[in-house]
């Protein structure tokens, strides 16, 4: 494209900010456009940009502008698709918050426009890109745990429904929508991005339907948990080819202590992600050793804008592209599934 930077349209100010703030703190990167629904919401991120920036209410005019060559989508669940859809009929590169969406044809449906299209299409993931997946992932790809197997990863929030965003609790949000799809995507890519074969999943709602579980124990008004219609727990487990397995679990609220932790099975070393720790055999005697890892602490928005940006000035191949999305997303799906019918799901 020639430039030396790349200008960026933010949709969406809640965690577009995070987003958006790495964008411009990288040299570059230039946010160039905001837009919200909500006005104010613009002009307090606004507060924390150092550039001057045009804002929009609806997203389609953003799309229209000549001097935007990038869209950020953080708007809730059920609007990435068609948003990112139509960033790409107007010629933008596209970064997507996670899930990739909640529907699965839609989502095949972005992915192949994405990919037809010659645009850079990239997940914005905090967790595959924090430091501590990057140093496993580094490690993994340099075969010290020899071949990985098998994978343990959860969510568990002791009272997080967030009631904020309705988006979050009505059908196309949930718990695994939320934090799963973290947990599952990072520990999918250490395992090497393995093909799913079937997945056999519970899901549902203990806590929302009854006014409780929400964000630090602060019940919202009645006619929030009315329209309680998402999963506030999950768990299953996911077979993989070459008898590759994973259990993955993600809890809103639970009466257990909140936890975030990925654990990976290799047949030399394996090694869990907090606090980041490496275990291995030497000599016939267990090692366990810890790394520290000195890091800013939004460095895991700072490598996703930093690849973003990358991919689209330099031509660096996408670690993270829509298709690994859309991959997670029918991992997602089929539990949610397996969780209603409480048959295993099979995958093609
Ligand atoms: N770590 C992460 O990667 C991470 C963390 C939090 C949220 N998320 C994802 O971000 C998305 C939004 O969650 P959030 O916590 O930021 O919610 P939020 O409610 O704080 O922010 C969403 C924003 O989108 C705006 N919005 C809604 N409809 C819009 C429209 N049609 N056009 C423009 N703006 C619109 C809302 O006004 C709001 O400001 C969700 O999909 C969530 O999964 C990702």
């Amino acid at each position: 494209m020639g430039n030396t930077f790349v200008r960026v349209g933010i949709i969406g100010m809640g965690i577009g900010r995070q987003n958006g703030k790495a964008i411009a703190s990288n040299p570059r990167g230039r946010v160039v456009g905001l837009c919200d629904i909500v006005e104010e919401r613009m002009h307090d991120f606004q507060k924390d940009l150092l550039e001057p920036t045009r804002k929009y209410t609806d997203y389609r005019e953003l799309l229209r502008a000549k001097e935007i060559d990038a869209v950020f989508v953080g708007t809730p669940n059920q609007l990435h698709i068609p948003m990112a859809i139509d960033a790409i009929k107007a010629g933008k590169h596209v970064l997507c918050t996670k899930p990739l969406g909640h529907d699965l044809k839609l989502a095949k449906k972005l992915v192949e426009a994405a990919e037809s299209s010659g645009l850079v299409n990239m997940m914005s993931l905090s967790c595959r890109f924090s430091a501590e997946s990057k140093h496993l992932e580094s490690l993994a790809r340099k075969r010290v745990f020899g071949d990985l197997y098998y994978a343990k990863a959860r969510s568990i929030r002791r009272s997080g429904i967030p009631a904020w965003n309705l988006g979050f609790i009505q059908k196309g949000g949930g718990a695994f929508r939320d934090m799963g799809v973290h947990c599952l995507d990072a520990a999918w890519a250490l395992l090497g991005f393995p093909k799913p074969l079937s997945v056999l999943g519970v899901a549902g709602a203990r806590f929302g339907p009854r006014g409780q579980g929400y964000w630090e124990f602060k019940a919202p008004p009645r006619r929030t948990w009315k329209q309680f219609a998402a999963d506030d727990y999950a768990g299953g487990f996911i077979r993989f080819e070459n008898n590759i397995g994973m259990q993955v679990e993600s809890f809103w609220a639970s009466h257990q202590p909140e936890e975030f932790q990925i654990e990976i099975f290799g047949s030399e070393a394996g090694a869990k992600m907090y606090p980041l720790t490496i275990y291995r055999t030497e000599n016939g005697s267990a090692v366990d050793s810890t790394v520290k890892i000195q890091q800013k602490p939004d460095s895991a928005w700072d490598n996703v804008a930093g690849h973003f940006i990358d991919c689209i000035l330099d031509g660096t191949k996408c670690q993270a592209p829509l298709r690994h999305g859309y991959r997670v997303q029918q991992m997602m799906e089929a539990l949610l599934e397996s969780g209603k019918t409480g048959k295993e799901v099979r995958l093609g």
